[in-house]
């Protein structure tokens, strides 16, 4: 009888978790993934359409921060004294003296380029120092692209863009800058997304969470 009585709830956990994790495409203008909770269950996988072959990487994205936490090919994180801090191949690099606001929009970019090694790191227009990183190894290989897992962050995120390049500070300004033509992702584009939501996190408009911002970002 035990046995027996446990399959209903074994084939509904099956049930909820495959209505849960469904992959969609869809252009996310105007829309915020929220992630309510600190937890590593809640993250969104976004799924890029080709393999990775380049030898340099911008990746953009804005954030609001309600927990700052700890966070591996590349990875942006806060470290708790608000560094931002840039993994490239497993080698971590800490980049100071930028700015960051709770529960504001911080808008970032983070490149690096696989021949000279070096990093840098734009939040809200203003430019970090170039600092080497890591080995020199160019990005191969299939690419597992997730926001707020290892991180088990919580906030907002949008507007995540990711170049097969390292962008030149002018364009990074126009993405800052939220410009009506600034260019979109070549690898990871925001309006043209395959992704998939897990856990408590959630694809939501934009407006109706971001009355805490000033103008700017608009
Ligand atoms: C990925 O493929 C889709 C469908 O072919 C296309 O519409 C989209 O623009 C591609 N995304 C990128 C980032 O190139």
């Amino acid at each position: 009888m035990k046995t027996l009585a446990s399959y209903p709830f074994f084939f509904l956990c099956c049930g909820l978790a495959w209505s849960e994790l469904k992959t969609v495409r869809r252009c996310l203008r105007e829309k915020v993934i929220i992630f309510p909770e600190q937890a590593t269950k809640n993250y969104v996988q976004l799924h890029a359409n080709d393999t990775m072959d380049f030898p340099g990487i911008t990746v953009c994205l804005l954030f609001s921060l309600a927990t700052p936490s700890e966070a591996n090919d590349f990875t942006i994180s806060l470290s708790p004294i608000n560094l931002y801090k840039l993994q490239v191949h497993g080698t971590s690099s800490e980049f100071n003296g930028l700015p960051f606001k709770l529960n504001r929009w911080n808008s970032v970019c983070a490149t690096w380029n696989s021949v000279s090694g070096f990093a840098q790191v734009f939040v809200d227009e203003v430019p970090s120092v170039q600092k080497a990183v890591a080995v020199k190894n160019a990005f191969k290989g299939d690419s597992k692209v997730v926001l707020g897992q290892n991180l088990a962050f919580t906030g907002f995120i949008t507007d995540v863009h990711v170049y097969k390049e390292v962008l030149t500070p002018r364009l990074i300004k126009n993405f800052m800058e939220a410009k009506i033509k600034f260019k979109l992702g070549d690898y990871i584009n925001w309006r043209n997304l395959k992704h998939t939501v897990a856990g408590s996190a959630s694809v939501e408009p934009r407006q109706h969470v971001t009355f805490y911002t000033n103008q700017e970002e608009n």
